[in-house]
């Protein structure tokens, strides 16, 4: 099936794009006398606010920094709309595609296009599994799951709550790294289920990380739990933020931490409120510099060892990588995000923000 889509989408692009597939016999990967163009896709605006107001404005920083041409778009979840954007930039003559895929299967077609066609390709954030792929670069993701657990369970103890009943709303089944995160909170709070010290609730995956449907989830979680549910474990903050407006509604926000990832405005004003317990801030700026000196090495047809490797379950592969150090963040050190320049005071202590922001020490 997949190969049948794969050869159909290559006929395509050589009768409407005019270009030759591996017509390179320099052994370089075919990079080295063309310019450097970077292709980067990103997936959505949605799941996460990251996407738009983070990864875009880094990349561009480093880009621009490098002085190399580029080119990002994104596929507002739509897996079509991803595969046409790559035939795009391939026809345009990127050098490097970076993608942020939506599923693996889809992920893994245009990588493999991109392959054919002599383009460098990166896995960026997301690993495409059984890809093809010559980087990734993200963050430890089981760290990441490993300080959602062990943020839920500080915030369970100051709270007192004996025997708390713990729900999850877990990311998209389609994104690795949502299996990832699980592997990581699952090792924190699954020894505490087994010992009969917390109570496991409901657990749902939300697909592709949806807001509004999570917060469908959450009313449903709650309703089969009798409204007795002492914790969330949620994904990234999009999902926390869903839980706490279905807890506002039940007057129970603030009384029940809920977790969450990416550091936004909202889930970092969450925590000064005090209805979300924690975040895990990625130093996303860190993370696009090091794709970008990635893509620009290749695209010179250059290699760079990265020294250390991920290995993709399903190709069996051991992809080069570079995996950067996630941070847990509570309302003491909100001000450490603002600090590094991922988001502004002016953006988390606006309005009513501003004496809780005070309160937190954001000068
Ligand atoms: C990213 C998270 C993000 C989520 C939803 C994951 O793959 O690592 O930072 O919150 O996707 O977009």
């Amino acid at each position: 099936m997949r190969k049948g889509i794969l050869t159909i989408a290559a006929v395509g692009l050589l009768t409407t794009g005019g270009l030759t597939a591996c017509s390179d016999d320099s052994g370089d990967g075919g990079a080295a006398a063309k310019t450097p163009k970077i292709g980067v896709i990103l997936p959505d605006s949605k799941s996460s606010a990251r996407w738009e107001t983070a990864d875009r404005r880094f990349l561009e920083e480093a880009f621009k920094a490098a002085g190399v041409q580029y080119d990002i778009q994104n596929a507002q979840n739509d897996k079509t709309a991803f595969q046409t954007i790559a035939d795009q930039m391939i026809t345009s003559g990127v050098t490097a595609l970076m993608i942020v895929n939506l599923d693996s299967g889809t992920g893994k077609a245009v990588l493999d296009k991109a392959k054919s066609q002599g383009v460098a390709t990166i896995d960026y954030d997301r690993l495409t599994l059984g890809g093809s792929a010559q980087y990734y670069v993200s963050f430890d993701n089981e760290t990441v799951g490993k300080l959602q657990g062990e943020g839920l369970s500080k915030c369970l103890t100051d709270k007192g709550v004996k025997n708390p009943v713990v729900s999850y709303l877990n990311g998209s089944p389609t994104d690795n790294n949502a299996t990832l995160f699980k592997a990581g909170y699952d090792s924190v709070l699954k020894p505490k289920f087994d010992s009969k010290e917390y109570v496991k609730g409901p657990e749902d995956a939300v697909p592709a990380w949806d807001n509004a449907q999570a917060a469908t989830i959450f009313e449903q979680q709650l309703t089969k739990a009798n409204g007795k549910i002492d914790g969330v474990l949620a994904a990234n903050d999009g999902l926390g933020n869903a839980a706490i407006s279905i807890l506002k509604k039940n007057k129970l926000n603030g009384k029940v931490p809920v977790t969450g990832q990416d550091a936004s405005t909202e889930g970092l004003q969450n925590i000064l409120v005090g209805d979300q317990c924690m975040t895990v801030y990625k130093a996303v700026r860190e993370e696009a510099k090091a794709a970008s000196d990635l893509a620009i090495a290749l695209a010179k047809g250059e290699k760079k060892d990265t020294g250390q490797t991920v290995k993709d379950p399903e190709g069996g592969r051991d992809v080069p990588s570079v995996l950067l150090t996630p941070k847990a963040i509570y309302k003491e050190n909100v001000k450490d995000v603002i600090a590094d320049g991922y988001v502004t005071k002016e953006e988390v202590c606006a309005g009513a923000y501003a004496k809780l922001c005070a309160d937190a020490g954001i000068s």
